[in-house]
């Protein structure tokens, strides 16, 4: 179903590059687009939920694009469920909900489930001739663990997560992401639309402007934006010569990820909720999950080896560096909600911005994004 939105205001975004206009205010402001997205680009794609070793409860009940899902933890394995009882329907954990149980019992008439979602017990039901419990268990959804990171497919229907991921995989290997220690965790709430954060994140043209530390380490001109395989955007900038990586002065703690280049850090902005920042010697996280057409929550994490016990030379730069953009973002979400907002056209260094629009404008035209 494609979105509730104008198609000439689509036409105009989907120009090539250089012609193209940003796009429409309908698409940060209007409450009916913004439930369009919730079950196209968020529930009917892959969504992150965080590092699936944040999952510490045997159930978790969540909702996603919409769509009710539990989560269960059986030891090392996360698995997804729709949150809904084989028997009449009910929830099985109340939205928002946890529980340490064994065993999924339905609230409703103690339905009970194991935590691989089979049918263990359903009382009464052994006197109903031809009741096979096997084939009663849970609905089961698409969940993939990648780089540490949990990722669920709550409508049941996307591509496999490796088409999702195209030749991301490759690029982020080399941080070996799930073998670093969280070092830090902020969480923002942003009075913004998710994707005018999502398009700051994806160019430095407004860096000269509002992040003058930021430029000081890392030369805002620099790098250059992939366009390969995948449902993602990003791109790489360099480091200036004195600066071992993106903190306040340049310097780390002197210890890098074996591995990962050394001399630049790679921007990516995983469809539809994951901004991963890749440094030389720590890889920061932007969760995005959005709340209204104009409120989004930001969980920023940071990730360090081992070796490194004080955070506070990358959290304190990009904490400042966040606040900015927050700022800009804040700041755009009040102009494309005023009537006189027009839809503008990119700069040459708005590549990436044109990939994420163009990903989005189509879509809304086709009603999917694969
Ligand atoms: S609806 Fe769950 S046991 Fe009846
Ligand atoms: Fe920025």
């Amino acid at each position: 179903m494609a979105a509730p939105i104008d198609a000439d205001a689509l036409e105009a975004v989907l120009r090539p590059f250089g012609r193209s206009r940003t796009l429409p205010a309908a698409a940060y402001t209007d409450p009916q687009i913004f439930a369009w997205e919730l079950r196209h680009l968020f529930a009917g794609t892959w969504t992150c939920l965080g590092r699936a070793d944040e999952v510490r409860e045997r159930q978790r009940a969540l909702t996603v694009g919409g769509i009710g899902i539990l989560l269960t933890r059986d030891e090392g394995t996360v698995r997804a469920f729709a949150n809904v009882c084989r028997h009449r329907g009910h929830e099985l954990l109340p939205e928002g909900g946890a529980a340490d149980r064994i065993a999924v019992v339905c609230p409703y008439h103690g339905w009970a489930y194991r935590l691989d979602g089979t049918l263990s017990t359903a009382t009464a039901m052994r006197e109903v001739a031809d009741f096979d419990p096997a084939e009663h268990g849970l609905v089961e959804l698409p969940a993939v663990v990648w780089e540490g990171w949990l990722f669920i497919n709550a409508t049941g229907d996307a591509p496999p997560f490796a088409d999702h991921l195209g030749d991301l995989d490759g690029l982020l290997r080399p941080y070996r992401s799930a073998e670093l220690r969280l070092g830090a965790a902020h969480d923002y709430r942003v009075a913004a639309n998710w994707k005018v954060i999502v398009e700051n994140y994806q160019e430095c043209y407004h860096c000269p402007q509002i992040h003058p530390e930021l430029c000081r380490v890392s030369p805002p001109a620099s790098g250059s934006n992939w366009d390969l395989p995948g449902a993602w955007v990003g791109g790489s900038m360099d480091l200036r010569e004195h600066a071992e990586t993106m903190s306040t002065d340049g310097r780390g703690a002197g210890v890098f990820i074996d591995g990962a280049p050394r001399r630049s850090v790679r921007y990516v902005a995983l469809f539809p909720n994951l901004l991963v920042s890749a440094h030389p010697d720590y890889v920061m996280t932007h969760r995005l999950w959005p709340v209204s057409p104009g409120v989004t929550e930001v969980e920023c994490r940071w990730y360090f080896p081992e070796e490194i016990t004080d955070p506070a030379y990358a959290v304190d730069f990009w904490d400042l560096t966040n606040r900015q953009d927050w700022a800009a973002c804040e700041s755009v979400q009040r102009g494309v909600g005023s009537p006189h907002f027009r839809p503008g056209p990119l700069a040459p260094n708005e590549d990436a911005v044109y990939r994420w629009t163009t990903l989005i404008a189509r879509a809304y035209a086709s009603g999917h994004l694969y």
